[in-house]
């Protein structure tokens, strides 16, 4: 479906739909490869004024908002590092992630970073290496006792 789009910074009223997207995105990415148990993991704990605390730490949003459908994605970066990129899963494949990544490297270059780092769900490291980065190492992070594989990606 192809709706107009906008991309937008992070206002409080996101925060709830952010969740439900992000847990969503994490489930739908990783459930065919990880346990119940370490998605579980890696979703516990997560509250929607967590993004807020997140921007208070110096994280910067950007919000794909679709006209009358609210939050159908979005992105953070700090620094040189990109830090999230979730789109719900009803709305992937329709450029939106390409979109958000481009808003957040207009920021960056804005404020003088250029975004060089992306640790990524493996499954999203195509996606990444379409958009210059390469992978530096797979790795694992524990949560929970759980470990959760990811792939360090860099880019010059
Ligand atoms: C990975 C993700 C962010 C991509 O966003 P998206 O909106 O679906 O991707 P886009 O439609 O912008 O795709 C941009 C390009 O990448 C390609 N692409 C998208 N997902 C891809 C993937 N997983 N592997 C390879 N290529 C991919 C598209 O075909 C498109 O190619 P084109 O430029 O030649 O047309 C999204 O699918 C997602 O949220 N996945 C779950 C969470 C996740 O993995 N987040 C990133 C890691 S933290």
């Amino acid at each position: 479906m192809q709706i107009p789009i906008r991309i937008r910074r992070l206002r409080g009223g996101d925060t709830a739909q952010m969740l439900a997207l992000h847990t969503a995105a994490v489930t739908r990415a990783c459930g065919p490869a990880l346990s119940r148990q370490a998605v579980a993991a890696w979703l516990s704990g997560r509250t929607h004024s967590g993004f807020i605390k997140l921007v208070h730490k110096g994280e910067r949003f950007c919000i794909a908002e679709g006209s009358g459908v609210g939050v159908l994605g979005f992105a953070s970066w700090r620094g040189d590092e990109l830090l999230s990129l979730y789109i719900h899963p009803d709305w992937q494949g329709l450029g939106i992630g390409k979109r958000l990544v481009a808003a957040c490297e207009g920021q960056a270059r804005a404020d003088g970073w250029r975004l060089r780092r992306v640790t990524a769900i493996p499954t999203a490291e195509s996606f990444y290496a379409r958009l210059g980065f390469r992978r530096l190492r797979h790795s694992l992070r524990y949560k929970q006792g759980q470990a959760i594989p990811q792939v360090e990606m860099v880019r010059d």
